[in-house]
């Protein structure tokens, strides 16, 4: 959709540097099982966060006979060779879309504001900056995306190719990847806003992330996408998954807390439920993630507070509540929840207002 030949460089090759902020994002409804080239089996929904975060730079120059390599890459001012790796493929494959790259050397350095370890997924954060980057790179050159839309919808789309839940984090608040029927301009190849569709509770809702075991996935997203490629129940997940994104988009509109958040509930126990039922089947939930769970619902039991759950492909959990139940949630985490979390750990964060060009 995006390849584009004219974009060369004719005369001088220029030097230049690009750099973004760009934040993770937590699926409400979860993308798992995908085709093709980066396409969902099913359109997610996410709120985008705010203190969980890459900051990549791109420098760019000439590129020059003496240059060992396109690009080079550090991670906290270190070599990573895995990501490296995965950079280089994804810049490979980039280069219908960005011809220009061939004419050019990057020096990419990356880092996140949240602990590598901590179990955070981070290539959303991280091709989402990348991804901005390269676009800010092509305006730089060729003055070819002025139009903040035209930037966005271009950015979701190359991040996606990265990572697919990446072409989500380019927007404010919310997004919604995958095409929908009630929302013409949705699409598989890139995420939209929709920012406008949420009542304000949503707009401002806190999320605290319960660190709770920091081990390396034993599954990569990409395998636990294969997972679903011969799965018994994939088509009813599919179908699920639909049905959960028309009514979780009624409740985030409508601004109903408990019904929202029981489909989010709903949505990532699902998720576990496909991997334990695939061949082979695969347990990402750690036996404190099930305690923690426990306590919510006891919590909310006693309470009558609307903070739910919500867990991405790994044990650590997401509390999603609105901001006027703050000090109570946050007491019920200091108090209750830590001795569960690794080393006690937490991050405080909140619905965000998307990627930020940096100095
Ligand atoms: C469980 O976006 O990490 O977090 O496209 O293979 O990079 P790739 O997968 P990825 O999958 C995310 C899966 C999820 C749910 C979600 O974020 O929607």
């Amino acid at each position: 959709m995006y390849q584009d030949s004219q974009l060369v460089l004719k005369k001088d090759v220029p030097t230049g540097r690009a750099a973004w902020r760009s934040p993770s994002n937590i699926a409400l409804v979860k993308y798992w099982g995908k085709h093709g080239n980066q396409l969902p089996r099913n359109p997610s929904v996410s709120l985008t966060l705010s203190e969980s975060y890459s900051e990549t730079s791109v420098s760019y120059r000439p590129r020059s006979a003496a240059d060992a390599g396109a690009f080079s890459f550090l991670f906290d001012a270190k070599e990573e060779p895995a990501f490296a790796d995965r950079i280089g493929k994804y810049l490979t494959e980039l280069q219908p879309i960005f011809p220009f790259l061939d004419q050019l050397h990057l020096d990419i350095r990356s880092r996140n504001s949240f602990p590598h370890s901590s179990g955070i997924a981070s290539s959303a954060s991280a091709f989402s900056a990348l991804a901005l980057c390269l676009c800010s790179m092509e305006h730089q050159c060729f003055n070819t995306l002025d139009d903040d839309k035209a930037f966005r919808k271009k950015a979701s789309y190359v991040a996606r190719l990265g990572s697919g839940s990446a072409s989500r984090s380019i927007f404010a608040t919310a997004a919604l990847w995958g095409q929908y029927g009630e929302e013409p301009e949705s699409s598989d190849e890139f995420a939209i806003g929709v920012k406008d569709q949420l009542h304000e509770t949503f707009q401002s809702y806190g999320n605290a992330i319960l660190l709770v075991d920091s081990g390396s996935k034993s599954v990569s997203s990409s395998a636990g996408h294969r997972l679903m490629e011969d799965h018994v129940f994939a088509q009813v997940r599919y179908s699920e998954a639909r049905k959960n994104l028309l009514q979780l988009m009624q409740a985030l509109h409508s601004g109903d807390t408990e019904r929202a958040g029981l489909l989010i509930e709903v949505e990532a126990m699902q998720l576990h439920a496909m991997m334990m039922a695939s061949r082979p089947y695969v347990i990402l939930l750690a036996p404190n993630t099930l305690k923690i769970i426990h306590l919510i619902q006891e919590f909310r039991k006693s309470t009558k507070l609307p903070v739910y759950f919500t867990i991405d492909a790994g044990p650590n959990l997401h509390l999603l509540y609105p901001q006027e139940n703050r000090s109570d949630v946050v007491a019920f985490i200091e108090d209750v929840l830590v001795q569960y979390c690794l080393r006690g750990s937490w991050i405080d964060d909140r619905v965000g207002n998307g990627p930020v060009q940096i100095d």
